[in-house]
């Protein structure tokens, strides 16, 4: 069984849908415990109710972005993880600490990359006139935002979308999007070579939600 371990700052509706998937889909992988650095993320009470353990780790106890990082490694690596999910785990990252998980890390990112990496993703598709937006579940490298694409999902700007409609629209492709990238991984579907990553049983790694 592979050990997933899911960093989470917020409500964790994507960790929701992971954990409710690998259950549903009886996968060969199941979360094993959900870190957050925040002691209020909405996320902790939803994995407890999965009976999942929980860990916070306060960023803002650690004297720089460094120390935070090791510690936070060494959370993560006492669960002994096969993959590392970031849902919604709004930290910039060391490169000393993406290294160390490089190829088993995955990232769910509310813009369709290489677009709009960083933050307010909607505000600033729709400034832009985009007609579609998306979501993108990719292997994390040092360069924020960045790392080969596992999967994207396309929804339609609409011509009354403000920021709150286009998240809320984008949120459900994630709900969608995530739990197939994450199950392609946990069944070792998935090949990552030259940057590039492949399905290895053909299915579609892009799709319109
Ligand atoms: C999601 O929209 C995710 O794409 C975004 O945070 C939200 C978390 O929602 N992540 C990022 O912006 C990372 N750059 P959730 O807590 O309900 O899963």
């Amino acid at each position: 069984m592979k050990r997933i371990v899911v960093l989470i700052s917020g409500q964790g509706s994507n960790l929701d849908a992971i954990v409710r998937a690998s259950e549903a889909e009886d996968w060969p992988g199941r979360v094993v415990a959900v870190i957050s650095n925040r002691a209020d993320a909405g996320g902790l009470q939803r994995a407890r109710a999965h009976g999942i353990a929980t860990e916070v780790l306060d960023h803002k106890a650690f004297a720089d972005r460094a120390a935070f990082d090791a510690a936070l490694a060494g959370v993560i690596d006492a669960h002994s993880p096969d993959l590392v999910v970031l849902a919604g785990f709004m930290r910039i990252l060391t490169p000393e600490f993406v290294a160390r998980y490089e190829g088993r890390m995955l990232n769910v990112h509310p813009s369709l990359l290489p677009a709009f990496t960083g933050l307010h993703t909607h505000r600033r598709a729709i400034e832009q006139g985009c007609k579609v937006a998306g979501a993108t579940v990719h292997f994390v490298c040092a360069e924020l935002d960045h790392g080969p694409v596992v999967a994207q999902a396309v929804v339609p700007v609409l011509a009354g979308d403000d920021e709150t409609t286009l998240a809320k629209r984008v949120l459900a492709a994630e709900h969608v999007l995530y739990p197939r990238a994450v199950g392609w991984f946990v069944k070792g579907e998935l090949r990552l070579q030259d940057g590039r990553v492949t399905h290895l049983g053909g299915e579609p790694q892009g799709w319109f939600a």
